[in-house]
């Protein structure tokens, strides 16, 4: 009987269900709830709202992993779909030609009270106030002995503006930079895909090596936390008094558990592996690859084969060795200006016009990027981590913009290697095969590889150059007894 009633219930609650009205389109409270919110006030109103469309479309959901390689001259952005792993470039303006198009200037200008993000020289007025570098004046807060980003009102990481008594960190500065491109990067990506409820993963590029000797990781990630909170209030325009509010909260921000966020800072020289693995070349051998920026030069040695790191365990490819330095081709411009007996800006013009030229001299900072890749490659060979000369063969990358002066690729080419390293073949990175528009965009590859290798979503399980152990010393075979061989 009681069952009976049960099911009687059972069946006519079926029957109101299949009876129910259609559901509605919307998506589902879940999906709202990890959809990207919607755009600030004053943003262009069609980039949130879809078209409208004659029949209801169902949406889905996309996720993007977002590179943003903020560099200290420039900032470029690649983007990879996952539902299809292609990537794409994001064109700050389409209007200019090649390369430049793809570059954002990381600069800062302060005019009348407001501060305008990522204009160029061209922009340039008489009474302005421009912030270049603003990523080497955050790096120098903890390293003084770096100073030298040519901004007058900036020393060690702190920014003095005229007119104000207290001094503002660089890294709100940069706080604010990033907000700002984050902010370009949703309205650009919403107006894309405006059927979709988009899910983004945000990949920072940070100038630290793997054992973050310089203690960077956590102030990186502040800066980028506090900048994916501000991105809703930071145009290309924007009022001054977001300083005290970027201050105040990257002061004050606790960075989330890794499961719980969906910003990431990784190590440039990291990213620039995942390029190569991105790329067509997959041949089982050592690489290195140096990545000279503007304000600092990464290098990588890699073995991209399978080894163990101990006897006993799994087989992985090895990271070896890794550096970061604070040295690139702002250096360079101010060397070049001491030898040429002119300003930096015009050091800088005549550098990147004459680019391929042997004019160019040998600067002290191009012999210090050598010793820097020689010292690199120098710790694999003291810990002995890799003992094959057939492994000791490698073939090099030279990325960067300031890897393109000829002078230092030559260098680096012909530089002398420790422990019997040599260097093979001298390669030019490849962009991926789905990158779209791969074959025009791959003569400025090395510009582009960093972010290209932020937005990998590979997972790349190899050994950190902390865990790849000396190797043993090769077991000596007993000499043979030549009469033994050859008894008489
Ligand atoms: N055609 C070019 N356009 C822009 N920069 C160029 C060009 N050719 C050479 N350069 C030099 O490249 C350097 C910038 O390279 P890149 O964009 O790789 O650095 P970054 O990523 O901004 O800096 P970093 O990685 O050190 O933070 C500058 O020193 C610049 O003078
Ligand atoms: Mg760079």
């Amino acid at each position: 009987m009681l069952r009976s009633g049960i099911l009687k219930r059972l069946l006519s609650f079926l029957r109101r269900w299949l009876d129910r009205p259609p559901a509605a389109t919307s998506p589902s409270a879940e999906t709202e709830a990890r959809r990207l919110p919607t755009m600030p006030t004053g943003a262009p109103a069609a980039q949130v709202s879809a078209l409208p469309s004659p029949r209801p479309i169902k949406r889905q959901e996309r996720t993007l992993v977002v590179g943003i390689d903020f560099g200290t001259s420039t900032t470029k952005v690649i983007w990879q779909d996952l539902s299809d792993n292609h990537f794409e470039v994001i064109q700050w303006r389409p209007s200019n030609d090649g390369l430049s198009s793809f570059l954002l200037p990381s600069t800062i200008l302060l005019r009348g009270g407001s501060m305008h993000f990522g204009l160029s020289e061209a922009d340039a007025d008489g009474d302005d106030l421009w912030l270049h570098s603003i990523k080497l004046c955050v790096l120098c807060r903890r390293k003084p002995s770096i100073c030298r980003c040519g901004n007058t009102v900036a020393r060690h990481g702190m920014i003095g503006l005229p007119g104000s008594e207290q001094p503002i960190p660089a890294s709100s500065f940069a706080c604010l930079f990033l907000a700002h491109v984050f902010q370009e990067v949703e309205r650009r990506l919403l107006t894309q895909f405006p059927d979709d409820d988009l899910v983004l993963i945000w990949n920072v590029g940070c100038p630290m090596d793997h054992l973050d000797v310089g203690d960077l990781r956590s102030e990186w990630e502040k800066m980028t936390g506090a900048a994916i909170e501000l991105r809703r209030r930071v145009p290309s325009k924007a009022d001054m008094s977001l300083l005290a509010d970027a201050t105040r909260l990257v002061n004050a921000f606790v960075v989330a558990a890794p499961s719980e966020r969906s910003y990431f800072v990784q190590p440039e020289g990291l990213a620039a592996v995942k390029a190569f693995l991105e790329s067509p070349h997959a041949e089982s051998k050592t690489y290195a690859i140096v990545d000279v920026g503007a304000g600092t030069t990464e290098v990588s040695f890699f073995f991209n084969g399978k080894a163990m790191a101990e006897p006993g365990q799994p087989f992985r490819p090895c990271y070896l060795a890794d550096s970061t330095d604070a040295v690139g081709g702002v250096k360079i411009d101010q060397e070049l200006a001491q030898a040429w007996c002119c300003r930096v800006e015009e050091a800088k013009r005549r550098k990147e016009k004459e680019l391929e030229s042997s004019s160019i001299p040998m600067v002290p900072s191009i012999q210090d990027i050598c010793l820097q890749y020689q010292r690199t490659c120098g710790e694999i060979v003291k810990e002995n981590k890799l003992t094959s000369p057939h492994d000791k063969r490698f073939d090099l990358f030279v990325i960067g913009g300031g890897g393109r002066l000829r002078p230092l690729q030559s260098a680096l080419q012909y530089q002398q290697m420790p422990g019997g390293f040599v260097r093979e073949c001298l390669q030019q990175l490849k962009p991926p095969r789905s990158l779209k528009h791969g074959a025009q965009l791959q003569a400025h590859y090395d510009f582009l590889a960093i972010a290209c290798g932020l937005a990998s979503s590979l997972d790349w399980d190899y050994y950190p150059p902390k865990d790849v152990h000396p190797m043993p010393a090769p077991r000596m075979m007993p000499k043979p007894d030549v009469e033994e061989l050859y008894p008489k």
